[in-house]
């Protein structure tokens, strides 16, 4: 089956935060909106059938999650990541981000120091803050448009910090991590007991030529640091539906973290999400790599643009995710007065590089998982904003 991304979808009025809130995040109703993590694309008609099916039948009361929700996410990690965990490793839990705070909360005590890896997507700081955690940057070092880890640097910090959160494919920049990476951050945490959160939300969005390695899975030492939160939401455009799983291997860190799920009362979670999740692993591999192919046209289709026609752009090439990560340094312009333009000159709605923390003055990350029209509208807009500009 040919699945249609060109396909233009009007989600105004659905209540979604990327365009019925336009006019409160960017003071503006009608930009682009190319900013918040979901993608413009139809969830596709096997997820749909699934959820329709159960609406179908009239009572949504409590329920509880069996083989038959778990087995699939097990198949997809052994058959997508060669990754074998077992039905009582997975902890269900309603996002990741709930569970980066719940991390935060289970495996650390106030005035911890907590690695990130800036600059990252905002959550990352805010789970180590509002704990009252203390923030340590192992800041990210660009060079020549490529993103690397300052492993000097953390093997420096790993002495006194207690946890880690690795952005696995890393979101805004685009890394997907390569094994050897990996294993250099997995070496540093085992010899200082630093354990490690791995956040995979983007591991099946990654794109032709690269690989995503499950970090917990490099080797059974690394396993028993690793706390893994992934998803079906990034993929399959699920974020509405709240359902996530932690993976730990390890019995100890395992406990901690389901008692605070249960002392929550979170484990029942969303009904209507995990049938979702279920057609998702069960039937969502043909539509994935259509998924990717159409985002990696995209990627392409922005890169070739931008080389040709706004050269004082530099573009980071991403190797998974579906955000581009924007450098507008060459040009002229404070954070504050590039948003301005962005929004009241080009109608565009991207999220500021600021937000991100350091290491993301000067940039944009722009959503591209559209339809390609829309790209190419975005992409023009831009150009005419900077074709008067100077570049230095
Ligand atoms: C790295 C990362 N983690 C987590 C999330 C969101 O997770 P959730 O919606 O499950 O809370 C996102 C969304 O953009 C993300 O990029």
């Amino acid at each position: 089956m040919n699945y249609n991304f060109d396909k233009f979808i009007d989600r105004v009025q659905t209540s979604c935060v990327k365009y019925d809130l336009r006019q409160t995040v960017f003071g503006k109703s009608n930009v682009i909106p190319m900013w918040v993590a979901d993608m413009d694309f139809e969830t596709p008609d096997f997820i749909r059938d699934a959820v329709i099916q159960r609406a179908e039948h009239p009572i949504y009361g409590y329920t509880f999650r069996d083989l038959t929700y778990y087995q699939p996410i097990i198949d997809w990690m052994w058959s997508h990541h060669d990754w074998s965990i077992q039905r009582d490793e997975i902890i269900f839990c309603p996002g990741v981000v709930p569970a980066l705070n719940f991390s935060v909360l289970a495996f650390t005590k106030p005035g911890d120091k907590i690695i990130i890896q800036p600059p990252v997507y905002p959550p990352f700081f805010s789970a180590v803050r509002d704990h009252n955690r203390e923030l340590v940057y192992n800041h990210l070092i660009q060079k020549e448009n490529a993103y690397t880890i300052d492993f000097g640097l953390l093997e420096e910090q790993a002495k006194d910090a207690k946890l880690l959160i690795l952005c696995n494919p890393h979101n805004p920049v685009g890394r997907c991590w390569n094994r050897s990476e990996l294993e250099k951050i997995a070496q540093i945490c085992l010899k200082h007991h630093v354990l490690v959160l791995s956040d995979e939300i983007h591991a099946d969005l990654v794109l032709p030529g690269y690989r995503h390695q499950v970090f917990a899975n490099l080797s059974a030492e690394t396993d028993q640091i690793t706390i893994t939160a992934h998803a079906p939401s990034k993929t399959f455009n699920l974020a509405g539906l709240a359902t996530s799983s932690v993976i730990i291997s390890n019995p100890e860190l395992r406990t901690a973290f389901s008692q605070l799920i249960e002392k929550m009362h979170l484990g029942m979670g969303n009904l209507f999400g995990s049938v979702a999740s279920i057609a998702a692993y069960l039937h969502g591999e043909p539509w994935r790599l259509q998924l990717i192919d159409y985002l990696n046209e995209n990627i392409r289709f922005a890169e070739i643009f931008i080389r040709e026609y706004i050269p004082g752009l530099q573009m980071v090439r991403p190797e998974a995710t579906y955000m581009i990560w924007l450098d507008f340094r060459k040009f002229i312009f404070d954070d504050e007065t590039l948003k301005n333009k962005l929004i009241h000159e080009a109608g565009l709605g991207f999220n500021p590089g600021t937000e991100f923390g350091p290491g993301g003055e000067g940039f944009m990350r722009m959503n591209i998982a559209c339809n390609r029209s829309t790209l190419k509208d975005a992409l023009g807009r831009l150009h005419i904003m900077l074709s008067e500009i100077p570049v230095h």
